[in-house]
């Protein structure tokens, strides 16, 4: 064994650094597809079908005058995750025109406090704070008293493909005059 002299403890502490070095180097490299692979998803959308279309219903299945209630599902993926379709609103459907075939389609939820908006005879009404509405989703004012709402209900936009009523479904925010979609 080499007697310990001033000059061997500096040359194993230089090839201890030197080692630690290369060490760290190595487990770095090899992290880096890890690594990639965890980050990968933060690059992407993180709502992946927060654009898709939601089918309403076959066209031929909506009578005019008569509105109809239709339940909005959509899958979701978050970062890591993808969940199976799940409710997340619905809408009133009004066909507008036999034929061609015209539609408005309006968001359920009252632009007040959110609350779900009914139907009734004359047109729509919210029950939590009598909010009344016409039959194309306009706020109605109740001798000369403007209503809760703040504005008209909200048009969801729509088109037909197919045969097949679709509709890119948005939440709005409640309890302001501006429709402010919400991120999904
Ligand atoms: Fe609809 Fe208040 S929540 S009128």
């Amino acid at each position: 064994m080499a007697p310990e002299t001033e000059e061997n403890t500096g040359r194993r502490s230089f090839l201890k650094t030197i080692n630690i070095l290369i060490g760290g180097t190595l487990a770095a490299v090899a992290a880096i597809p890890g690594i990639g692979y965890l980050l990968h998803p933060l690059r992407k959308d993180s709502i992946a079908f927060k654009n898709q279309e939601s089918r309403l219903g076959p066209i031929r299945s909506f009578k005019v005058g008569t509105p109809k209630k239709v339940t909005i599902s959509a899958g979701r993926r978050d970062t890591w995750l993808t969940t199976p379709a799940v409710t997340v609103g619905s809408v009133w459907v009004i066909r507008t025109q036999e034929e061609p075939a015209e539609f408005t389609v309006l968001s359920t939820v009252c632009p007040h406090l959110g609350c779900p908006i009914s139907h009734r005879e004359k047109g729509f009404v919210c029950p939590c704070h009598n909010s009344t509405f016409s039959t194309q989703g306009e706020r109605i004012e109740a001798n000369g008293k403007s209503r809760p709402s703040p504005r008209d209900m909200d048009s969801i936009p729509h088109r037909i493909e197919d045969g097949m009523l679709l509709c890119s479904y948005k939440r709005f925010r409640t309890g302001a005059t501006q429709k402010i979609a919400m991120e999904s």
